[in-house]
């Protein structure tokens, strides 16, 4: 049996960057991940960071790459009717952009920085299971290399994202959950070509949504809102970038094609379970709560919970008190729901709803756009929480002011 201050499952964001962040503060820990190291880093995933997740990884000495090959945006376009508007961040949220880097390549970053830091991080664990952690002596078993194995913590953290095992290990009963399934997906594509814009394009159309996004001068993403159970073998390439011509549609502007690299499926869903929080497991990140993309929120969500997670463990390891560590959950929650909130009302405002028979809906989301892009405080509103919530984004913050 071997021993560990903090056992943290999975090694997604939200787990490489709390075993990091503890590192730097002298706390030891363990991060076990069911996948293996090339699986981990070869997902695409998001690809937005706000401000103070870039601030961050710089912090903790992990921004070397970021800085270099990130894309510094300061305004995204809506495009609405065929027609675009710009929502200028630098104007209207203080200064403050957003960049494109992505979730894949922060991982790779942060491995790389785990791996040189000797501290351990086991891939392709099997079968974990999180146990007493009602007691103050939590464990972790899983089998590792044919063998089963226990590690004895002293705090279990549960980064394992939303299909991982540590959420179902708290007693039934104790957690309450609130969700919304959406009736729709998207599907994704890497294609190789430089982006058709500098900026991202979020598209309103009668056949649905789209996004323009990007990951390098070299590298196009791209969604299409698409039916939530949808078959990729549906999407021939041809079909796709036809689809994709259609609704990005708009005068004087055309979208590149390039070979398609990777294709996918995301579905949409919000998801919360309260608190965050079960005796000696902690929650975080997708593990405990799921912002549909539209937002680009969840990556950011997840850093950020576990920056609160590391104060708290810092605070009670070094002196004994956890008043940070109890109060955990609650220290997160108001921002959970601001993205909540906001993936909600960029996904409501942008997708094609199913049952909108006589195009009610559809009415009602091109007078919500026609105001976000005419009024300064509407637009204020929307950049505000798109590049992220300051008063929401420090640890140390207890208030909204
Ligand atoms: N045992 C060990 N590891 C597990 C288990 C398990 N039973 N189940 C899942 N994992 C691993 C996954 O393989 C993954 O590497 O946990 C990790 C969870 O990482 P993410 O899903 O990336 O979640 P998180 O770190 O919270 O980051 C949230 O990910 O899904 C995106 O858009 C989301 O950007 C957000 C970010
Ligand atoms: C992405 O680049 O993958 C991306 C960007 C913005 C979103 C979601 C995903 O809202």
């Amino acid at each position: 049996m071997s021993r560990t201050q903090v056992g943290i499952v999975g090694a997604g964001p939200a787990g490489l960057v709390l075993g990091h962040l503890l590192n730097l503060q002298g706390i030891e820990s363990v991060i076990v991940e069911d996948r293996d190291r090339e699986y981990v880093e070869g997902r695409v995933r998001a690809g937005v960071l706000e401000q103070g997740t870039v601030d961050l990884l710089i912090e903790m000495g992990v921004g070397e790459r970021l800085k270099r090959e990130g894309l510094v945006h300061h305004g995204v376009e809506l495009r609405f009717g065929g027609t675009g508007h710009r929502i200028p961040f630098d104007e209207l949220a203080g200064g403050r952009g957003i960049t494109i880097y992505g979730q894949q390549e922060v991982v790779k970053d942060l491995i790389a920085a785990r791996l040189e830091s000797g501290a351990p991080l086991l891939f392709g664990v099997e079968d974990v299971r999180p146990l007493a952690i009602d007691s103050d002596a939590p464990l972790l078993r899983f089998r590792h290399g044919g063998q089963e194995r226990e590690l004895r913590c002293e705090v279990v953290a549960g980064c394992d994202g939303f299909h991982g095992v540590c959420r179902g290990a708290v007693p039934d009963g104790s957690l309450s959950f609130r969700e919304r399934i959406y009736p729709f997906g998207w599907l994704g594509i890497l294609a190789q070509v430089e982006p058709s814009s500098d900026e991202l394009i979020y598209c309103h159309h009668d056949r649905g949504f789209a996004l323009h996004s990007m990951r390098s001068p070299q590298l196009t993403r791209l969604y299409l809102q698409c039916e939530p159970d949808e078959a990729i073998e549906r999407w021939p390439d041809e079909r796709i970038w036809e689809e994709l011509h259609t609704r990005f549609a708009c005068e004087g502007w055309s979208l590149k094609e390039g070979p398609i690299l990777e294709k996918g499926i995301t579905p949409m869903r919000s998801f919360v379970a309260e608190p965050m929080q079960h005796g000696r497991l902690f929650l975080a990140g997708d593990a405990v709560h799921i912002v549909p993309a539209t937002g680009a929120k969840g990556l950011n969500l997840a850093v950020a919970d576990v920056r609160v997670l590391a104060n708290a463990l810092v605070q009670w390891f070094s002196t004994g008190d956890d008043t940070l560590l109890e109060g955990y959950s609650e220290a997160c929650l108001p921002r959970v729901w601001a993205a909540q909130h906001f993936a909600w009302w960029m996904t409501s405002m942008f997708h094609r709803m199913p049952d909108d028979r006589d195009g009610f809906t559809a009415r009602l989301q091109r007078a919500q756009l026609a105001y976000v892009c005419s009024s300064r405080a509407a637009a204020t509103s929307l950049a505000e929480n798109y590049v992220g919530l300051t008063q929401l984004g420090a640890p140390e913050a207890d208030q909204i002011v």
